[in-house]
């Protein structure tokens, strides 16, 4: 058995609450996934493995395990994207399912004439590439949230955004015109961790793989 636990990147929030019923079925307390928990640091044994989860910022996971300061983590298969991250995703959890869409106000959604389409999104590169796959001549205009709000007020003529139950497009008045691709929650690993970590990293994935949430 290796000296140190096996260190796993985890999303704060939604997500945690929605892994803690998967990891209770291998003994790891539901607490462990506590939303009222500050400590950044958790540790637990899952089976006979022993974990340290690391409650990180979504955007923050690959980049730990990327760095090999987390052995594998779970993050949302729109950040890897997004980052065009090279991690090894041995695992998609089929968990926080929603789509990447183009999304527009109703009866708009075009350029103005000789202009370029303007798509306001959070997942810069998503957009672009998802338009270059098209040949399509767009500016894309970054921002951080709320971005149902830029084609309402003109920043926009669409946006690319995420969208779970279509409540925030349906309550600004925007529907969606296209998918860009499906997401949900993926385990990645780093080269380093599946070469030293292998049988306790199978041994998280046959945990987070067994039977749906
Ligand atoms: C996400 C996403 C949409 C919304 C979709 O935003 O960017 O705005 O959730 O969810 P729905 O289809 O269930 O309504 P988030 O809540 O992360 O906030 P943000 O706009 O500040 O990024």
């Amino acid at each position: 058995m290796s000296p140190r636990p096996l260190t796993v990147a985890l999303p704060k929030g939604r997500l945690a609450k929605q892994l803690a019923p998967r990891f209770a079925r291998v003994g790891v307390a539901a607490e462990t996934f506590s939303e009222s928990d500050r400590r950044l640091q958790r540790d637990a044994v899952m089976g006979a493995v022993p974990v340290r989860f690391l409650m990180l910022k979504p955007d923050d996971v690959p980049t730990y395990v990327e760095h090999g300061a987390a052995d594998a983590g779970i993050v949302g298969r729109d950040v890897l994207l997004e980052r065009g991250s090279e991690l090894y995703v041995p695992l998609d959890l089929e968990l926080g399912r929603c789509r990447m869409v183009v999304a527009a106000p109703e009866g708009r959604g075009d350029a103005r004439d000789g202009h370029p389409l303007r798509v306001a999104t959070k997942y810069p590169r998503i957009a672009t590439a998802h338009y270059a796959a098209r040949g399509a001549d767009v500016e894309v205009i970054y921002v951080q949230g709320s971005v149902e709000t830029a084609p309402l007020v003109g920043l926009s003529d669409v946006i690319v955004d995420l969208v779970e139950t279509g409540e925030t497009l349906r309550q600004n008045g925007l529907t969606v015109r296209e998918t860009v691709c499906d997401v949900s929650a993926v385990l990645v690993v780093n080269r380093v961790g599946m070469k030293l970590r292998r049988g306790e990293i199978n041994a998280l994935m046959a945990c987070l793989s067994a039977a749906s949430p």
